[in-house]
């Protein structure tokens, strides 16, 4: 089975949007991100069109805020501070990687928690890894909804994270916990990675190693889902051989069409949640 995770995302999109119609006769108003982006990354502009696209969509209203390479953090932080105090903003995001000059961290967590709608606010990092409610990261909120698209209990089964970052690997893991898995992370430094895949129910790869994972890594039966996103000579791949491992797998997602899509429907979701939490 190949998870269509385009059509999932539009099914979801298409959710949120009969949502904000009615939230808007019942507020008079819309949920609002805005997207800052700083310099000429070519993925990251291309990542920032499609969610300005996605948003308007929906019907939330969109901003995306772009600064050159080589401006300043203390503009960046003061229009932040700004964007914190505008009531027709629900959500902030500040499209990473940033360019060296600029401190991440400072800039994270000058967003309050309540407009931080990719999650990586300390706070809502916190709270996530302690139950509570919070913001969750969209990539490991989409893989999650893909996942639960197969199997709706996830109670017991052996899930493996290949990529311990930030953005996927670790807030992966708490959501997975949540579901009651047993959830090994792996990384750069795993002894014996394709021992580990071997015995997983569910294999979640965040690496960006182009067809990292083979056939013969993969228990039959196995749930797989790819985050990667890599460019090479024959286009683009992700981190697992589909070819191989669609033979294998009990359920597979594409790339592109897979967790992609799902990403950016998520930070809309992410985006109504923030407005209803202010609203409610
Ligand atoms: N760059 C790549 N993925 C992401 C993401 O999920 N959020 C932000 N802010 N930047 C990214």
């Amino acid at each position: 089975m190949i998870i269509d995770g385009s059509k999932i995302a539009s099914d979801l999109r298409a959710k949120l949007q009969k949502n904000i119609i009615e939230l808007r006769s019942k507020y008079n108003s819309v949920p609002g991100l805005s997207v800052i982006l700083i310099g000429d990354n070519p993925a990251s502009k291309i990542y920032v069109k499609n969610k300005e696209k996605f948003a308007k969509e929906v019907g939330i209203f969109s901003e995306v805020i772009r600064y050159p390479e080589k401006i300043d953090e203390k503009t960046v932080l003061e229009k932040i501070k700004e964007l914190n105090n505008d009531k027709k903003i629900s959500g902030i995001l500040v499209q990473l990687p940033l360019p060296n000059h600029i401190n991440k961290r400072r800039v994270i967590e000058s967003i309050l928690p309540e407009k931080d709608v990719d999650g990586f606010h300390p706070v809502n990092v916190g709270n996530l890894s302690s139950g509570y409610e919070s913001s969750i990261p969209c990539t490991p909120l989409g893989c999650y909804l893909l996942l639960k698209t197969v199997e709706k209990d996830l109670s017991g089964k052996h899930a493996i994270i290949i990529g311990r970052s930030n953005l996927n690997g670790k807030p992966m893991t708490q959501l997975l916990l949540k579901e009651n898995c047993t959830v090994t992370i792996t990384h750069s430094k795993t002894k014996d990675l394709k021992k580990e895949c071997n015995r997983a129910d569910i294999i979640i790869a965040a690496v960006g190693k182009p067809n990292l994972v083979k056939k013969d890594w993969i228990k039959k039966g196995a749930i797989v889902i790819d985050v990667g996103i890599n460019k090479t000579g024959s286009g683009i791949v992700g981190d697992v051989d589909f070819k191989e491992v669609s033979q294998v797998a009990k359920a597979i997602t594409p790339v592109p069409g897979g967790v992609g899509p799902m990403t950016i429907a998520c930070l809309l979701q992410n985006t109504l949640a923030c407005f209803k939490r202010t609203n409610s």
